[in-house]
Parts: structure tokens; C-alpha cells; sequence
């Protein structure tokens, strides 16, 4: 098996790179894989009727959407009939949400985090406030910037229905302890529900070993197409209030899909785990999925790696999180501030060399705050993902040497 990922293959199979921008704002969302824009390109082309009748255009049709619930199953390693896929994450968690109306009452508590998104956040408060339940904030430890164990015992209660918490923060990138807080969750008796939208695009995502309730990715920064994928249990999907039409009561997860998911999006999701295995398989492995994260996280460590050393040795930048690049506790979101200089300057003094970085809270203005910045200005973020080359870093070291100064 080769050890070195093959960029230059890589690269190949994203028609959407240019040599001429150093993309690093792939936490916002990814590329899609050559394979995905095919797929979607030829079910607008030539597949698409309307799914479900008996003629043959339509058999093939539905095959072709039911294989991207196939895919996403594979994608989280779960089960066709565990998947929901709608607009987004926060279409899917707001509808989660909606949906567990019957299970959430009066004195009840929702426990949410200051390190997540507010799509995993918003919901909860609002179903907190419909069904009189009482918010606790699970807080993000001040040093680390992480979730502790200890953080979620002193939330959690008897009264606890439900905790939402983030696998992978999308402002510091470091990787949580999912099994652990789902096991001391469960415990207490209240369910996980758990954001892996930064965690999906650089490691392995499997359900049943990590243990959850419910799990939500976006697949557009999976180098996928423009949907949010939410995994649900089985024995929470037939608790959940039918969010569709009245006969699709019991119907599992189309109760959970009102008006389903755009047809030729989905029928696009074969090919981001197609181009996985191919990713395996061109490095020599067997193309599994599990394998293919492996050459991911190895080569983004190496990224991770050569921006942090610059970035530790700078006088002015305070990084914020884990100093370390260890693929074992981080993906390579790497989040600063410059001491004596806006944020909102950086991104911007780097356009022009072709660099794409980003600035701001993320949509998560609580974590901004709870690191002690100002949520308008935030902070600086280099989100990088396995198509990102180390002679890209280099520019983008260089460019940042540059506008920074000594
Ligand atoms: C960690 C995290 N959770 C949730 C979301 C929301 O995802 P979507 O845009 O699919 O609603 C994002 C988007 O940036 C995110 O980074």
C-alpha cells in the first residue's frame, strides 16, 4: 500500500480545483468529486420521471434515488431505511427537532453545548421553549477548547431527554470522545444527538461503533452534492412524530422527509463513496472506505503539521485549540487570532495571492465568545481538506509570513 497520498490523482478527480486558488475554506463546504457531478449531470440528462410508477424510465429512476440512500447508508455505515436526507443539516435538525415534540414535556431538560453550530444549537432552544423544557449548556472547557466528560456530567439529570453535541467543532477542529459521552448520555437515560458535519469529510463515520441516537453530516462538504444526510437509529425513528403527509405516518424515514430530497442530488451520492474506494483502491488498498480515511488522515496530519509549526512560531498569532497535529484528536481546521490586527483583515490581504481563507464566527457566535472574541470579528480559519497540497501550505505560509510581518 503506498503511504504518500498521490495529490496529483487526487486533484484529478475534482474538476471544480484551479491550480490558480489554494482553496482552504473547505469547512464551508467542499468541491464535488467528478463522480458526483457525472451522476447528477446525466439523472438531469437523462433519467429523470417522476419515481415510483411501474413503466421502466420510472423503475429506473427510483433505483437510481434509492441507490443515494444506499450510499448514504454506506457513507455512516449504517442502514438504507436509518437514513433522512433533506436541504441541509439545519433542515434536517430542525426537523428532528420537530419530530421529537411527543417525547419532550414540561420540565424536561435539552442539553446543548457553546462549541457547536447553531444548527445544532437553534432547534433545540426552539423545542425547548414549545414544550416547556429547561436549557442547559453544556460548556466548552476554557483551556482546551474541548468537551470534557466531566462538562457533561455536571449537566446531565434524571430530567435529561436529549443532549446535542458536536463529534468535531467546525471553529477549532478537535475530535471528541463520541462513545464515551454517548454511553454516560445513555447512562442518564436521554438520547445523543450527535453534528458530525466537520468530522464526515476527513474520517470514517460509524454509527452503531460510536454508539448514538441520531447523527448529522452535510454532504456538499463531502465532495458531495448540496444535501444534508441525517442518520437515525432504529429505535428512535419509530418514536419520532410523522413530520409528512398523514398516510406516511409509520412509513419510517419518509416520515421524516416532507417532499423528499432534490432527485438528482441524491441519485449524485454514489459517487462520492465511489470515489472513496477508488481513492483506496488507486493506493492500493482493497477500496474500503475505512482504508481510504486511513490515506486521508495521513496526509492531512502532514498539512496540519507544516501550517501549525509556522503558526506556533509566530509572535503575534494566538492559535486557538490544539497546538498539536495528531490526526488522532484533530482534522486540519486550524483557527487563529493576530495580535494588533483585525480579523477580518487577513482573509481579505490574501485574495489576491490566490489564497482562499476565511474569517468570522462560523455560525457558531456562542463558541467565538466563550473563547473570550468578539463574534463580529472571530476569527481566522484555515480549513483544509485531503485535495489540499503541502506546496499549497507553503504559499499559504508564505502569503501569511508576508502580510503579518515579523
Ligand atoms: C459543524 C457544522 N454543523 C452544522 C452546519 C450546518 O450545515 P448546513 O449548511 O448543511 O445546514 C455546519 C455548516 O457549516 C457546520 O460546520
Amino acid at each position: 500500500m503506498t503511504e504518500e497520498l498521490d495529490t496529483a490523482w487526487v486533484r484529478s478527480r475534482f474538476p471544480a480545483l484551479d491550480p490558480a486558488l489554494a482553496l482552504f475554506d473547505n469547512a464551508g463546504g467542499s468541491v464535488p468529486a467528478r463522480d458526483v457531478v457525472d451522476r447528477a449531470r446525466a439523472y438531469l440528462d437523462r433519467e429523470m420521471v417522476q419515481l415510483g410508477a411501474s413503466y421502466p424510465r420510472s423503475r429506473r429512476a427510483t433505483e437510481l434515488f434509492e441507490a443515494g440512500l444506499t450510499a448514504g447508508a454506506d457513507l455512516v455505515a449504517g442502514a438504507q431505511g436509518e437514513i433522512v436526507l433533506g436541504a441541509s443539516t439545519t433542515a434536517n435538525l430542525s426537523l428532528l427537532a420537530r419530530a421529537m415534540v411527543p417525547l419532550v414535556g414540561p420540565g424536561d431538560e435539552i442539553v446543548v453545548t457553546d462549541l457547536d453550530h447553531e444548527a445544532n444549537r437553534g432547534a433545540w432552544l426552539r423545542l425547548a421553549t414549545q414544550r416547556g423544557a429547561t436549557v442547559r449548556t453544556w460548556r466548552v472547557d476554557r483551556e482546551t477548547h474541548e468537551l470534557t466528560e466531566g462538562g457533561l456530567l455536571a449537566v446531565l439529570s434524571p430530567r435529561t431527554k436529549v443532549v446535542c453535541f458536536t463529534h468535531c467543532s467546525n471553529v477549532v477542529g478537535s475530535l471528541h470522545d463520541v462513545r464515551t459521552f454517548a454511553d454516560r448520555i445513555h447512562d442518564a437515560g436521554a438520547l445523543a444527538c450527535v453534528d458530525g458535519v466537520a468530522f464526515a469529510p476527513h474520517r470514517r463515520v460509524d454509527v452503531r461503533a460510536l454508539g448514538v441516537d441520531a447523527y448529522a453530516l452535510s454532504l456538499y462538504k463531502v465532495y458531495g452534492p448540496h444535501l444534508g444526510l441525517l442518520w437515525v437509529s432504529p429505535s428512535l425513528l419509530p418514536r419520532l412524530e410523522n413530520q409528512n403527509h398523514f398516510f406516511h405516518a409509520g412509513s419510517g424515514t419518509t416520515a421524516l422527509m416532507p417532499g423528499s430530497a432534490s432527485h438528482e442530488l441524491v441519485a449524485a451520492i454514489p459517487g462520492v463513496t465511489a470515489y472513496l474506494r477508488s481513492l483506496d483502491a488507486h493506493h492500493g488498498g482493497a477500496g474500503t472506505l475505512e482504508s481510504a480515511f486511513e490515506h486521508i488522515a495521513r496526509h492531512e496530519e502532514a498539512l496540519a503539521r507544516r501550517l501549525l509549526s509556522f503558526l506556533r512560531g509566530h509572535p503575534r498569532v494566538r492559535l486557538i485549540g490544539r497546538a498539536d497535529a495528531s490526526a488522532a484528536h484533530r482534522v486540519p481546521t486550524i483557527t487563529f487570532t493576530v495580535e494588533g490586527t483585525k480579523s477580518a483583515a487577513i482573509p481579505s490581504a490574501l485574495d489576491e495571492r490566490g489564497i482562499g481563507i476565511r474569517f468570522g464566527h462560523f455560525y457558531a457566535p456562542h463558541t467565538v465568545e466563550a473563547f473570550g472574541l468578539e463574534p463580529d470579528d472571530g476569527v481566522v480559519r484555515v480549513s483544509m481538506v485531503h485535495y489540499n497540497t503541502r506546496a499549497e501550505v507553503d504559499r499559504l505560509v508564505a502569503a501569511l509570513d508576508e502580510a503579518l510581518g515579523g
